[in-house]
């Protein structure tokens, strides 16, 4: 099966080739400077070149913070990307993967959000992934958007990096402790996304639509920070923790307003496509691990 992977060389698309050249999958690598997907012609002309089974989009506009004033590039990366995508896809036949974000959510809900419940994104990268969402699904009928959230990887810019970083340079971190949310690996999306082709691959019957994924148990940023220094401890990549003190939002303000309660219900995924929630503890060590050998 040919698979082809936009924003190759992001966190979730580098996991993509290298776990679908493991299980021998042809994998085309499609990084930002080989396909821009806010480019319709381009896009249309480099899916039909090279013919793949189906398409994975791992390419998006991520600077949650930036993206506040960057409105016009955020919104041709998150929305108009993903529909040119769509367009093209649907012309050839085959089926798009999509990303999206539990940033969608407002994060006023106490309950785990389900795909049914309505978004309400609070800023603009949100608002900018929900209607690349919309466009996918309004425009190809045989797509998957997968919601995930809290995305780290060794490969890349995130939260775990961020926390080893300021380790190495401080004593005590203050860290918010009232915003929750399912930390999730890469390599788990990418696992997952790669199942799902599979699967399309054997002809199998396709539950298409949208689906929550991320990792469990969910936990607050300041809880996330504590494993990471725990594991971190543990591996000898640090010789001591940090003091991490826990914070409210309000006294660490940031361009963008997060949602406080952005857990997922990845009850559907399990239930149609039988893939369950990963424990991401499994995939902090994984990463670490390979930090430590790079
Ligand atoms: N990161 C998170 O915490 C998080 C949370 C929830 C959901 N998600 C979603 O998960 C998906 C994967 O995220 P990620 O963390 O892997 O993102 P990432 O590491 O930021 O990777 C995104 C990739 O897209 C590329 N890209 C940007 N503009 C492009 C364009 N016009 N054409 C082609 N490629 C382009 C980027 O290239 P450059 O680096 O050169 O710009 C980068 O390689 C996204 O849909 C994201 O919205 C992420």
């Amino acid at each position: 099966m040919k698979l082809l992977v936009t924003g190759a060389e992001g966190q979730v698309g580098a996991e993509l080739i290298r776990c679908g050249q493991k299980l021998g999958l042809q994998m085309i690598a499609a990084s930002r400077n080989r396909l821009d997907i806010t480019n319709k012609s381009s896009v249309a002309a480099f899916i039909a070149h090279h013919g793949p089974d189906i398409v994975i989009n791992g390419a998006a506009y991520t600077a949650v913070d930036k993206a506040e004033d960057d409105h016009v590039c955020a919104g041709a990366i998150n929305s108009q990307g993903p529909a040119h995508l769509a367009t093209a896809c649907s012309a050839q036949n085959i089926p798009l993967l999509h990303i999206s974000t539990d940033y969608i959510f407002d994060g006023q809900s106490a309950a785990p959000y389900s795909e049914d419940d309505k978004p309400n994104p609070q800023g603009v990268y949100g608002k900018t992934k929900l209607a690349g969402d919309e466009a996918v699904a309004r425009t190809i009928e045989q797509h998957i958007i997968l919601r995930v959230a809290w995305v780290f990887d060794a490969h890349g810019h995130n939260f775990v990096r961020t926390m080893l970083r300021l380790a190495e340079e401080r004593d005590e971190l203050r860290v918010v402790a009232d915003q929750f949310g399912g930390p999730t690996w890469a390599g788990d999306i990418g696992a997952t996304l790669l199942a799902i082709a599979q699967r399309y691959g054997k002809g199998e019957a396709m539950p298409w639509g949208t689906y929550h994924y991320s990792g469990i148990p969910a936990v607050s940023w300041y809880e996330f920070a504590q494993a990471i220094f725990g594991e971190a401890v543990k591996l000898g990549m640090l010789s001591r923790s940090p003091k991490v003190i826990g914070i409210a939002s309000a006294e660490y303000p940031t361009p963008a307003q997060r949602p406080q309660n952005s857990v997922l219900n990845c009850q559907k995924i399990q239930q149609q496509l039988g893939i369950s929630q990963p424990d991401w503890r499994t995939g902090l060590i994984t990463t670490l691990q390979e930090w430590q050998k790079q």
